[in-house]
């Protein structure tokens, strides 16, 4: 099977594009409007860009009436958003976050979840997930697609403030991934969740490439 996606119609019941690029790791964003209301939605086009500094990346589609996604527009007026990692443990709550109620309702009372306030805004952190990073908004890039939900918003932030439960941080100082079981975003309507790991060293690796891919500072 091969096929156009711009130019030819899907041979497939169901695309095969999104449930190529997996797992996808999920963003959880939790944000607020500058009046106040808490806001809180998964994106799954998201993404780490660099380290130094940490920035990171999210694409929000519009809705098909042409509506741009709230955490956009919060990101925007107010500067702010932080990403929440998703655990199995909350996979219900953040199946719920992702119902679209109107601009100005709050997703975390209907998911039923306790908050804390980030350290460096007023934007809530979702309390039981085990790391935070509180993101300071850069820029947005508009891509125009064939139709409103085809067009996206990238929004471009700084991670300033990193949170990591000390609860999930390992003997040798590193998160403890199998403990926290974060999950990712599949095709279709699948998830997986991360529950085992292996460790591969490139080899004859320069001590500094070696060091970047360990993450030492
Ligand atoms: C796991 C998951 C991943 C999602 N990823 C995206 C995404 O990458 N981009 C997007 O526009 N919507 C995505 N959605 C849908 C949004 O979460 C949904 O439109 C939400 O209502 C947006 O909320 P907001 O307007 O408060 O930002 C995703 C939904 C789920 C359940």
């Amino acid at each position: 099977m091969k096929y156009m996606p711009n130019s030819e119609k899907c041979p497939l019941p169901y695309s095969p594009f999104k449930s190529c690029t997996v797992p996808r790791p999920i963003g959880w964003l939790s944000s607020i409007s500058p009046d106040g209301v808490e806001n809180l939605a998964p994106y799954s086009q998201w993404q780490n860009l660099t380290f130094d500094p940490p920035m990171v990346m999210f694409a929000a589609n519009q809705y098909p009436d042409g509506r741009r996604k709230d955490t956009v527009i919060n990101a925007e007026k107010t500067g702010w958003f932080v990403w929440n990692m998703v655990t199995w443990d909350l996979k219900d709550a953040m199946n719920t976050s992702a119902m679209a109620v109107p601009y100005g309702e709050s997703e975390i009372s209907l998911a039923g979840l306790k908050t804390v306030k980030a350290d460096l805004s007023d934007v809530p952190m979702v309390a039981d997930s085990p790391c935070h990073f509180e993101c300071k908004y850069i820029s947005t890039h508009r891509l125009k697609g064939n139709s409103n939900v085809g067009t996206i918003d990238i929004v471009f932030a700084e991670v300033v403030k990193i949170h990591v439960k000390d609860e999930f941080i390992t003997e040798e100082g590193k998160i403890d991934i199998m403990k926290a079981r974060p999950i990712a975003r599949m095709g279709y309507h699948d998830y997986t969740v991360v529950d085992n790991m292996f460790e591969m060293k490139i080899p004859k690796a320069s001590p500094d490439e070696a060091d970047g891919l360990e993450g030492r500072p």
